[in-house]
């Protein structure tokens, strides 16, 4: 059993990472924090509240984060994930209230009451992280380890860019607070685009039918936000799943164990992460340790696994004995104009939740 504090920013993907993890009881999630990222900082922690509140689960909670990266200003990717963050998949505002906790405060906290047993999970930018561990200067040696998505190492033809022809999205979007993080002496697993982006780990509309045939809410979610972006892309990446598979099945990857460089500051090559020569950590400054790197993943036995978690009945997540508006018998029985009536009924803002005090300085507090 692996405990978890997972950061995110949901965001399609994280969404799908979180329905993965939510039926995988190797997995016990303490509390989830929210940044921006994918979305406004607001979005993403009523997203991972509806999901959870979707998923009827109300005992993980969640902690809303930084509003903005360290050094720069937020670009969102709600072109790619819809208005809303998820696909505009129609799911009701959450009704839980946010915990009271800063994000960096509560992983500080969650991470010290489990010396040695945290395995922190980092899905977004990685913000949060650094506030936490500059102002908590003791959680990397604290943490069993940190498993992050983020970066374009190279090691593969598909690890180089997807938001910047160089860069990946997490790291080019806060590279001071990768930077961070990267050097912090914790131990650090990193799943980049030079997995995630290999086309046999991605859904495609034959994954989608097969979602779309299960009767799990989750498999019923998981269909409306795959099917968001297959319909505009033709296929869906995993990014996020693939972070999270590291904790079920390590086996599924191969990882080298390597000093990795990020760049930092704004110009073409902001969030580069450059693989250094293997011994270099030791004579470097820029780079002071080993990165163990996801440079391989065994992608149909990673799908298989995504897809028999996402459609398993377990007890505590059977399919609602209530019909859902999302589930695939209502989905089909529903008139067309109904999706949009109920995009109406959620396009109100999102409730901006306690504490909205700007974060940019906290770290010179
Ligand atoms: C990462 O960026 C985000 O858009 C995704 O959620 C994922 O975490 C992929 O580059
Ligand atoms: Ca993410």
């Amino acid at each position: 059993m692996s405990k978890v504090v997972w950061d995110m920013d949901p965001g399609i993907d994280d969404a799908l990472a979180l329905l993965l993890a939510l039926k995988s009881p190797e997995i016990q999630i303490l509390g989830i924090s929210t940044v921006a990222g994918n979305a406004p900082v607001e979005m993403t922690s009523a997203n991972a509240r509806r999901v959870l509140e979707y998923m009827s689960v109300t005992n993980i909670p969640v902690a809303m984060g930084a509003a903005m990266p360290l050094n720069h200003p937020l670009v969102d990717a709600l072109n790619h994930h819809g208005s809303d963050g998820l696909g505009q998949c129609g799911l009701p505002p959450p009704r839980l209230p946010l915990h009271p906790a800063k994000a960096w405060d509560f992983i500080a906290q969650l991470i010290s009451d489990a010396p040695g047993e945290i395995t922190l999970v980092a899905t977004g930018p990685l913000t949060n992280i650094a506030y936490a561990f500059k102002l908590h200067p003791e959680l990397p040696r604290l943490l069993a380890r940190l498993v992050l998505m983020g970066g374009a190492y190279g090691l593969t033809p598909y690890g180089k860019e997807n938001q910047t022809p160089f860069a990946e999205f997490n790291i080019w979007q806060d590279p001071e607070a990768a930077n961070i993080v990267l050097n912090s002496g914790a131990d650090i697993y990193a799943v980049g685009l030079d997995v995630s982006m290999n086309p046999a780990a991605c859904l495609n509309s034959q994954h989608l039918e097969q979602l779309k045939s299960g009767h799990t809410p989750a498999a019923c979610l998981a269909a409306q936000l795959a099917e968001y972006v297959i319909e505009r892309q033709g296929h869906c990446e995993l990014h996020d799943p693939l972070a999270l598979a590291l904790l079920l099945d390590a086996s599924l990857f191969d990882f080298i164990s390597v000093p990795v460089e990020v760049v930092t500051g704004n110009g073409w090559d902001r969030g580069i992460t450059y693989v250094l020569p293997s011994d270099s950590y030791q004579l470097s400054t820029a780079s002071s340790q080993l990165i163990h790197v996801a440079a391989a993943v065994d992608a149909p036995r990673f799908l298989e696994l995504f897809l028999s978690r996402i459609l398993r009945t377990l007890n505590n997540t059977s399919c609602h004995s209530e019909p859902c508006a999302l589930c695939h018998s209502e989905r089909e029985k529903r008139p067309k104009n109904l999706a949009q009536d109920r995009l109406r009924e959620e396009s109100r803002p999102f409730a901006i939740a306690q504490g909205g005090k700007e974060t940019t300085s906290i770290l010179e507090e």
